[in-house]
C-alpha cells in the first residue's frame, strides 16, 4: 500500500513538472505563468481538484512513445472562485507547446461535460500549439468534440476563455463560440492562418501581433472582449466577470444584500449639457446611476459609440447598453449594432435583466454602412431585444430618434418599463431636418428663408423635442428627474424580479446572422 501511495506521488510529483524545469523558466523568460500556476491563481485557495493528471497521450507515430508527460499537456479540474464552482482546464505549453492531441481533447470534454451536468461556468486557459502535429486527423477530431461541446453547453452555462499564447488554425474556433474572450497583451494572439501563409496568399508582410494580437483583436476585430496586460490580470478580469454571473440558464441574476436608502443622486442632473449637440460622457451617467465602482465594461475598445458591460444597482447585476454621445454621436452603425446585440442575447441567456441607457440620432447614413450591412446588422439588434425575456428598463436621457428610437428597447418591442428625463427629444427626425422637408414650400416661399426655417425648426421642436408626446401616448412611462434615476430603476428592476414570458413555441427562431 506505502509504495503505491509513494509511487503516485513521484508520478504526481512528474505531472507537476510539466515538461520540466527547464521548460517552465522558458514560459517565465516570455512572461507567462506555467498552466498550473494560473490555475492555482485563479481559483479560490485549496479549492483545486484535478482531474485526469495520470493521461498520457496514445500515440506511437514518430517515436512519440518515448516522449511521455503526465498530464498530456492540459491541466484539468474544478474548484471555485469567491465560493462558487468552476470547472477549468489550461494547456500546458511547457508539453508539447501545448498542442491539441487526441486524450488533451478528451479531457477538456470530460471537464465540459461536467459543467454542463452540473451547472457550473467552463473557463478555458489557452495556450497552445494547436493542433498535434504527430496525430493528425485524431487531433483535428479532438477540435471538432470540443467545438461540438461549445455549441451545446451555449446557452446552459457560462464559457470563458482566456487567450494566455498561441491560438492559431481552426483552434480560434472554441474561444470564438464561448461568451467572452480575454486576451493577454504582447503574449498572446488569435489568427486563422499565420503571417508565413498571409505573405504566401495575399503578399502582406504582417507580424503575428499585427495581424492577431490582443490589440487588433480587441479593437479593430472585435473578437477580443477584455485585454488584460499580463497573465495575474488576465486571471483577476475572469474572476470578476464570474462575480457578475449566474452559475447557469437556470439560475436568476445574482444578487447582493442591500438596503434602499433615499437613492438620490444629484450629480445626474449636471450631465446634459443646454446645447443639445454637444456631447457627454455617458460613462458619467452609467456610474451616476451604478453602485459605486460597479462597472464593468466589455468590448471597452471596440465600437466605442456604444457601451456594454455589467453593473450592480442595489445589489443586483444588471447589464447595461448605452449609446456614448462622446463617439460619432452615438449612432448606430454596422460594429456597434452587432456588438450590443451579442451583449444582449448573453444577458437573455443568463437571466440578467437589461437597463439601457439612450442617446441616438439615428443610424450612420453613407456607402460604407449601406455596403457593409447596416441593414443586416442593425436587424441583429432590433432582434436581439425583442425576442430578450429577461426584465428591461429603457432610460432615454437626450436623443431618440428615427428607426434607432424603435431599435434601442422602446415599449414597442418588449421593453418593460420605459423612463425619460426632461431632456429627452423622441421624433422621426432632429427639428432642423425635419423643418426643412416638410414645410419645404413654406420656407421657400418666404422673403427671409432663414428665419422661416428657424421658426419652423422651433415649431417642430416645441412639438417633439421633448419627451411629453410619447409620455401622453404610454410610450415612455413616466418622465422624472436625472437625480431619481437611481431610486427608479432599483425599484423597477424589483418590480419586474418575477418576469416570467414565454415566446410562441418553435425550434428556434432565425435571428439575421
Ligand atoms: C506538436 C508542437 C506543436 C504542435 C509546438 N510544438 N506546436 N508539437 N504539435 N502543433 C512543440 C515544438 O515542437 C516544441 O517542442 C515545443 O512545442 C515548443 O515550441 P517552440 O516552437 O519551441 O515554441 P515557440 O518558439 O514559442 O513557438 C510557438 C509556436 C510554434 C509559434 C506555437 O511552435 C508553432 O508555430 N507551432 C506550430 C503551430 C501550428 O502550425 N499548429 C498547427 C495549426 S493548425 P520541443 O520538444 O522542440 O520543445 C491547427 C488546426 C486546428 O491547429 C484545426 C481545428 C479544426
Amino acid at each position: 500500500m506505502e509504495s503505491k501511495i509513494k509511487d503516485l506521488n513521484d508520478k504526481l510529483a512528474l505531472a507537476h513538472l510539466g515538461g520540466g524545469q527547464d521548460r517552465i523558466d522558458k514560459q517565465h523568460e516570455k512572461k507567462k505563468l506555467t498552466a498550473r500556476e494560473r490555475v492555482l491563481y485563479l481559483l479560490d485557495d485549496g479549492s483545486f481538484e484535478e482531474i485526469g493528471a495520470l493521461v498520457t497521450h496514445r500515440t506511437k507515430d514518430f517515436g512519440m512513445d518515448k516522449q511521455q508527460f503526465y498530464g498530456d499537456g492540459v491541466v484539468t479540474g474544478y474548484g471555485t472562485v469567491h465560493g462558487k464552482l468552476i470547472y477549468v482546464f489550461a494547456q500546458d505549453f511547457t508539453v508539447f507547446g501545448g498542442s491539441l492531441s487526441e486524450t488533451h481533447a478528451e479531457k477538456i470534454c470530460k471537464v465540459m461535460d461536467l459543467a454542463v451536468k452540473v451547472g457550473a461556468p467552463i473557463i478555458g486557459l489557452n495556450d497552445s500549439g494547436g493542433a498535434r502535429i504527430q496525430e493528425g486527423v485524431r487531433s483535428l477530431g479532438g477540435y471538432a468534440d470540443i467545438f461540438y461541446r461549445n455549441v451545446q453547453a451555449s446557452g446552459v452555462i457560462p464559457q470563458i476563455s482566456a487567450i494566455m499564447g498561441p491560438c492559431a488554425g481552426g483552434a480560434v474556433y472554441s474561444p470564438a463560440m464561448t461568451d467572452f474572450t480575454i486576451m493577454v497583451q504582447d503574449t498572446s494572439y488569435m489568427f486563422v492562418t499565420g503571417p508565413n501563409v498571409v505573405k504566401t496568399v495575399t503578399n502582406e508582410s504582417v507580424t503575428s501581433e499585427e495581424l492577431g494580437g490582443a490589440s487588433t483583436h480587441s479593437t479593430k476585430s472585435g473578437v477580443a472582449h477584455i485585454t488584460a496586460t499580463n497573465d495575474v490580470e488576465c486571471l483577476e478580469d475572469i474572476k470578476r466577470l464570474i462575480s457578475y454571473l449566474p452559475q447557469n440558464n437556470t439560475e436568476t441574476t445574482p444578487l447582493l444584500p442591500y438596503d434602499l436608502k433615499d437613492e438620490v443622486r444629484d450629480e445626474l442632473s449636471a450631465i446634459i449639457p443646454d446645447n443639445a449637440n454637444k456631447p457627454y460622457d455617458m460613462h458619467s451617467v452609467i456610474n451616476g446611476i451604478i453602485d459605486i465602482d460597479s462597472f464593468y465594461e466589455i468590448h471597452k475598445d471596440y465600437a466605442e459609440n456604444i457601451v456594454v458591460g455589467f453593473a450592480r444597482l442595489g445589489g443586483r447585476s444588471v447589464g447595461i447598453v448605452a449609446n456614448q454621445p462622446m463617439y460619432l454621436a452615438g449612432v448606430l452603425d454596422v460594429d456597434s449594432s452587432k456588438k450590443a446585440a451579442r451583449f444582449v442575447r448573453f444577458c437573455d441567456c443568463f437571466n440578467i435583466p437589461l437597463l439601457v441607457l439612450e442617446d441616438v440620432p439615428g443610424f450612420l447614413p453613407g456607402t460604407d454602412q449601406e455596403w457593409r450591412g447596416i441593414i443586416l446588422h442593425g436587424a441583429k439588434l432590433l432582434y436581439a431585444f425583442s425576442e430578450a425575456t429577461v426584465p428591461r428598463v429603457t432610460v432615454i436621457t437626450r436623443k431618440a430618434y428615427g428607426g434607432a428610437y424603435d431599435v434601442m428597447n422602446s415599449k414597442h418591442i418588449g421593453a418593460d418599463m420605459n423612463f425619460a428625463w426632461p431632456s429627452a427629444e423622441i421624433a422621426v427626425m432632429g427639428a432642423k431636418g425635419a423643418a426643412e422637408i416638410i414645410f419645404k414650400k413654406e420656407i421657400n416661399k418666404a422673403e427671409d428663408k432663414e428665419a422661416k426655417w428657424k421658426e419652423k425648426e422651433a415649431e417642430y421642436a416645441h412639438h417633439f423635442a421633448n419627451p411629453y408626446s410619447a409620455a401622453e401616448r404610454g410610450f415612455i412611462d413616466e418622465v422624472i428627474l436625472p437625480k431619481d434615476t437611481r431610486r427608479k430603476l432599483i425599484k423597477a428592476f424589483a418590480m419586474l424580479k418575477d418576469k416570467k414570458e414565454n415566446g410562441p413555441k418553435r425550434k428556434h427562431g432565425n435571428i439575421p446572422l
